[in-house]
C-alpha cells in the first residue's frame, strides 16, 4: 500500500461504487447475508429533484485558468503572488511590449525618476536597500523590477509581445476569450478569470492641435521619447505642465537653446511630494539601516508613516479637525515656490493656483521652478491655437514661435478603461466607462470589478489607492483580494462570479458624498477627476490608505452575483461526497503520505505560544 501515490489511492477511493456490489469470497468462509438497503421514512426528502452528490472530495479543488493582461509592476506582483495564494491556478500574463516594467519600461525621457522615495515605491517583500539616491531614476526602478522577475523565475508566465485586442465573456462556456496579437501570430486564449492590469498612464495622449499633423519638426510624447534624439542646441517646445512636463523640461533647458514651456493651467510645485523632502532623510538614515534588519525596519517604519499619515491634508478645515493641514500647504508651498522662483513674482503670479493644493496630485520637480526663471526659457500660458509646419501659434494675435522639436507631456488616457474591447453581454466596458458611455464614468465595485462582467478583476483601477499610502503596498493588497475571490471561485464550483449593480450603486453613492468633503473637488483638473475640472472623483480611494487596508481585508461575499458549475446549480455542491482529500489518505492506511489530520496541534498552541488572533484561521493549512 505504501509504494501507492496518494493519488492512486486517492482515485480508488472516488471509484464509483458499481450498481451490483461484488462481494470478494475469501476461501471457503461462510458469507453473512447482506442486509437489505435501509429504509428511510417516507417524508425524508422534500427537495425533488435530489441533489446528485458530485463524486470528490471537498477539497479537490478546480484549476482555474487566469489571464493577467500587463506585465508592469501589477502584472510582476501578480505573477509572484497568486501562484503562491492560489492552488492550482494556471496562469498566462500577456505585455505588449518588448519587455516587463510597464511605464518603467516605457518612460524613459530625459529627468524620469519616482516622486516617491525609491525605499517605499518597492515591493514590500523584496526591500533593495542600494538605492543609489532617494528618489531613483527610471531606469534603475526599471532594474530593480528585472530583478524581481528573474529572481522569482517569473517569465514562465510571462509572454512579451503580446498586445490584448479584445476580450468577451462567452456565457456559454463560462470563460473569456482573449485574443491575442503578436508579431507573427493572432490567437485566440480563454480563460476563467480576466485580469486588467493595463495601468492609468499607459496611454500616451497627443493634443490635437489643427495643424500638428503637418509639422515638420520633430514631436514626440515624452511617454515615447525617442532615444536618438538630440536635444543639444535645439529649440524645444514642451507643452504641459504635469508631473512628466516638470520633469523633463530641468535637463533639457540646460542643453537646448531656448525652450518654449506652454502652460494653459497653473499648478502647484511642492518639494518633493506633499511639501516634504525625504532626500535628507533617507541620506541621514540609510547607512545605518542598512548595517541590521532591525535598523532597516526602523527606516521603512520612520519613512512610511509619514507617506500613510499624510491624509489630513486634503481636508477642508471647517469639515475636520485636522484639515488645517491643507490651509498650511498653501502658506508653506507658495513661499517654498518664491523662494525657488527668486525674484520672479512674474512667474510666481502665473504658476500659483486658485484651488488648493492636492486638488490634483501634487508635483515635486525638482529643479523645474529654477529652470523657468532661466534665460533661454520662455513660460507660455495663452492658449496654442494652431501647430504650423515649423512651430507653435498661440491665440494672442497670432505670437507664432518656431521650433525645432515638439515634447508632448500632455498626460494620458485618464478614463481608466482599457484601451481594448472588454464585452460581457453585450455591453462594452471601454467605451461604458468613457465619457458619452452609459454611465460614462468608472464605475467599479470597491475599484475592483464591474456589475455585469463576470470573472473580471481590476488591478489599479478607478477609486485604487488612497490619496497617501504607497502604492506597492496597495498593488500587493488588491492581488491578495482577488486570490481571495479566486480560491473562492476554484474550492466552490463557482462558474462566474460578478459584484451586484446594487453593491456598485451604494459604493458610488459613497464616492459622491465624500470626496465633496475634500479639496480634491475644487475647480482644477486632474487625472483624479477625468480632466473635468470640479468633476467626479474617481482616481484615488474615498479615505485614507489604512481606510482602504481594511475595507480590502475581508471580502463582502455578499455583494456579489454567482453562477455555479453544478448542473443544478446547487450552491452547496462543491461539498463533493462528504470527504476530504486527507480523509480519504487516512482511510486508506496510508500512514506514511504526510497527510496530517490534525496541523493546529502544535508546539506553539500547547506552550502557549500561538498568536490566537490568528489561530485556526489559515486557508493553506496542510
Ligand atoms: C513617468 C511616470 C512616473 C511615475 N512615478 C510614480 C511614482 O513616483 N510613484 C507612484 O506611486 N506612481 C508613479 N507613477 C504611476 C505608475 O503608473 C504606477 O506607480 C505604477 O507603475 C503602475 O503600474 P501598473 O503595472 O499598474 O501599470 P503600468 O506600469 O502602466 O503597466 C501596464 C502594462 O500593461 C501593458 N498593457 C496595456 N494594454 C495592454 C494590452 N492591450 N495588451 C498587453 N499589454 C498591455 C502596458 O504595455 C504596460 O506594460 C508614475 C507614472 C509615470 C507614467
Ligand atoms: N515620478 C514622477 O514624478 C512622475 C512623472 C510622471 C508622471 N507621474 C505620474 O503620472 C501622472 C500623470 O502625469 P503626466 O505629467 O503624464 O500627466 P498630467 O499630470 O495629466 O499632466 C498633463 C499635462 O498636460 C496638459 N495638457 C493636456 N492636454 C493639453 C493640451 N491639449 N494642450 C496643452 N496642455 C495640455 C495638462 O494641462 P491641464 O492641467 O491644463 O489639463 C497637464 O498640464 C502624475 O500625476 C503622476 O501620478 C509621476
Amino acid at each position: 500500500m505504501s509504494s501507492r501515490s496518494r493519488l492512486e489511492a486517492i482515485r480508488d477511493h472516488l471509484t464509483p461504487v458499481s450498481a451490483t456490489p461484488s462481494i470478494i469470497v475469501e476461501d471457503e468462509a461462510e458469507v453473512p447475508p447482506v442486509d437489505p438497503a435501509p429504509q428511510f421514512p417516507s417524508n425524508i426528502r422534500t427537495v425533488f429533484p435530489p441533489l446528485e452528490l458530485e463524486e470528490h472530495p471537498i477539497d479537490d479543488i478546480r484549476s482555474l485558468r487566469v489571464i493577467v493582461v500587463g506585465g508592469g509592476i501589477s502584472g510582476i506582483l501578480s505573477a509572484i503572488l497568486l501562484p503562491t495564494k492560489v492552488p492550482k491556478i494556471n496562469l498566462v500574463i500577456y505585455e505588449r511590449e518588448s519587455d516587463i516594467g510597464g511605464v518603467w519600461h516605457t518612460n524613459i525621457y530625459p529627468g524620469v525618476r519616482c516622486d516617491v522615495p525609491a525605499h517605499a515605491y518597492q515591493s514590500t517583500f523584496e526591500p533593495q536597500t542600494t538605492w543609489s539616491t532617494a528618489y531613483a531614476a527610471g531606469a534603475e526602478i526599471k532594474a530593480y523590477w528585472k530583478g524581481i522577475v528573474e529572481k522569482h523565475q517569473l517569465n514562465k508566465y510571462i509572454r512579451l509581445n503580446s498586445r490584448v485586442t479584445k476580450a468577451e465573456w462567452s456565457e456559454e462556456k463560462g470563460k473569456w476569450l482573449v485574443r491575442v496579437e503578436s508579431a507573427d501570430r493572432v490567437h485566440e486564449d480563454n480563460a476563467d478569470f480576466l485580469i486588467t492590469a493595463t495601468g492609468h498612464f499607459s496611454e500616451p495622449r497627443l493634443p490635437e492641435y489643427p495643424g500638428i499633423k503637418e509639422y515638420d519638426g520633430h514631436l514626440r510624447h515624452s511617454s515615447n521619447w525617442d532615444p536618438k534624439f538630440d536635444p543639444s542646441g535645439k529649440r524645444i517646445a514642451v507643452i504641459g505642465n504635469g508631473a512628466s512636463g516638470l520633469q523633463v523640461l530641468p535637463p533639457l533647458q540646460k542643453v537646448a537653446a531656448h525652450i518654449d514651456h506652454y502652460a494653459r493651467n497653473k499648478t502647484w510645485v511642492a518639494a518633493p511630494i506633499g511639501g516634504e523632502n525625504f532626500e535628507h532623510f533617507v541620506s541621514e538614515r540609510i547607512e545605518k539601516a542598512r548595517t541590521s534588519p532591525e535598523e532597516y525596519l526602523k527606516f521603512r517604519k520612520e519613512l512610511e508613516i509619514q507617506l500613510f499619515s499624510r491624509f489630513g491634508s486634503i481636508w477642508y478645515a471647517y469639515i475636520r479637525r485636522g484639515g488645517e493641514k491643507n490651509k498650511t500647504a498653501r502658506k508653506t508651498i507658495t513661499k517654498l515656490m518664491s523662494e525657488r522662483l527668486g525674484n520672479r513674482t512674474d512667474l510666481l503670479n502665473a504658476i500659483v493656483p486658485d484651488f488648493a493644493p492636492n486638488c490634483r496630485r501634487l508635483t515635486p520637480g525638482p529643479g523645474y521652478l529654477e529652470a523657468l526663471t532661466a534665460e533661454n526659457v520662455d513660460y507660455v500660458t495663452c492658449p496654442i491655437e494652431r501647430f504650423t509646419r515649423t512651430g507653435i501659434q498661440t491665440t494672442d494675435e497670432g505670437i507664432h514661435r518656431e521650433v525645432d522639436a515638439v515634447i508632448c507631456s500632455t498626460g494620458h488616457d485618464i478614463s481608466f478603461s482599457t484601451a481594448f474591447p472588454i464585452v460581457a453581454h453585450g455591453i462594452n466596458l471601454q467605451t461604458a466607462w468613457r465619457p458619452g458611455g452609459n454611465p460614462g464614468f468608472p464605475d467599479s465595485y470597491l475599484s475592483l470589478a464591474a456589475p455585469g462582467f463576470p470573472n473580471l478583476l481590476i488591478l489599479l483601477g478607478p477609486n485604487s489607492t488612497g490619496p497617501a499610502g504607497t502604492l506597492c503596498h496597495s498593488v500587493e493588497n488588491t492581488i491578495t483580494y482577488c486570490a481571495r475571490v479566486l480560491r473562492k471561485a476554484s474550492r466552490e464550483g463557482i462558474r462566474s462570479m460578478a459584484p451586484s449593480v446594487a453593491a456598485t450603486r451604494d459604493f458610488r453613492a459613497y464616492c459622491e458624498s465624500f470626496f465633496p468633503r475634500t479639496v480634491m473637488s475644487e475647480y482644477c483638473s486632474s487625472w483624479y477627476n477625468g480632466g473635468i475640472k470640479g468633476g467626479r472623483i474617481h482616481g484615488t480611494w474615498p479615505g485614507s490608505a489604512s481606510h482602504l487596508n481594511l475595507v480590502r481585508r475581508n471580502a463582502r461575499w455578499e455583494d456579489w452575483d454567482y453562477t455555479y458549475l453544478n448542473p443544478q446549480g446547487n450552491r452547496f455542491a462543491w461539498l463533493g461526497n462528504g470527504w476530504t482529500q486527507k480523509d480519504v489518505a487516512a482511510s486508506t492506511g496510508e500512514a506514511d503520505i504526510g497527510v496530517d489530520l490534525t496541523p493546529w496541534l502544535q508546539a506553539e498552541a500547547f506552550n502557549g505560544g500561538v498568536d490566537l488572533r490568528e489561530y485556526h484561521e489559515h486557508w493553506w493549512d496542510p
